[in-house]
């Protein structure tokens, strides 16, 4: 069985005030919750107040990306062994986000891949299509090919540590919802792929969330789809009673 895993992707958002009061509320209004993972993802600058603040709740941190070097001459980059100092868990890598204004690439997120496994910090790798894409039917083909490029050269044992969110790009902040169907079929092809590399034995272990305008009214539909195991959420993270909704999905 695999837990589902919500996480919250603050993105740009809260100031470290706001974030200690935002984080304040989730762990009061979250703290009955159980057998669901909970992460948030707030910037770098707030992530050490909000640590403070849920440290012994069932909330886990996680940063929104890391540079694959441990440390150097990188002006305005943050490391992994800066993150693990912090107490941070989590890391999502190649955000859509990242890939489109960041010039992320395929390759940069496997070296961060890599380097986060290797710091013992679980990845939340991200793969989506464009709504261009989609409509030339490439979506399958681009996820796949996504997810090979993101897991290459990962020990077996590794894999079993991270999480892929599909966050079909169109769907990101839009209000527009893959349907719950259409985001099953799209994880089953990323478990399949997963299968394909280490077997399907061990992709059947990993966790794939689905993002993109996830908030209290669908969380439960798309949660209900098998292949589904989670939800990275953005909007609808910044605000405890919509995120509370999700996570009792
Ligand atoms: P929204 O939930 O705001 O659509 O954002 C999704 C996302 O990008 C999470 O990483």
């Amino acid at each position: 069985m695999r837990t589902p895993i919500i996480a919250g992707n603050w993105k740009m958002n809260k100031t470290p005030r706001e974030a200690v009061e935002l984080s304040t509320q989730l762990k009061a209004d979250l703290a009955d919750v159980k057998g669901v993972e909970i992460v948030i993802c707030p910037t770098f600058v707030c992530l050490p107040a909000v640590k403070e603040v849920i440290n012994g709740s069932n909330i886990k941190l996680g940063a929104q990306n890391m540079h694959w070097e441990e440390k150097g001459a990188y002006t305005g980059e943050v490391s992994p062994s800066m993150l693990v100092d912090i107490g941070v868990e989590y890391v999502i890598i190649g955000h859509s986000e990242r890939r489109q204004y960041f010039a992320e690439t395929d390759e940069t997120v496997n070296k961060k891949v890599l380097s986060a496994l290797s710091y013992d910090l679980k990845p939340i790798i991200c793969v989506g299509e464009t709504l261009e894409q989609r409509e030339q039917g490439l979506t399958e083909e681009l996820v796949a090919s996504q997810t090979k490029e993101a897991l290459n050269g990962l020990v077996t044992d590794a894999v079993k540590k991270v999480v892929i969110a599909y966050e079909p790009i169109w769907a990101i902040g839009t209000g527009r919802t893959a349907s719950a169907k259409d985001a099953n079929d799209v994880i089953s092809v990323i478990r399949k792929t997963i299968g394909s590399m280490y077997g399907q034995d061990i992709a059947e272990q990993v966790r794939i969330q689905y993002g993109g305008s996830v908030n209290g009214g669908n969380a439960r539909e798309l949660m209900a789809m098998p292949q589904i195991d989670g939800a990275l959420v953005g909007g609808a993270s910044l605000k405890s009673d919509e995120f509370y909704k999700i996570v009792n999905f």
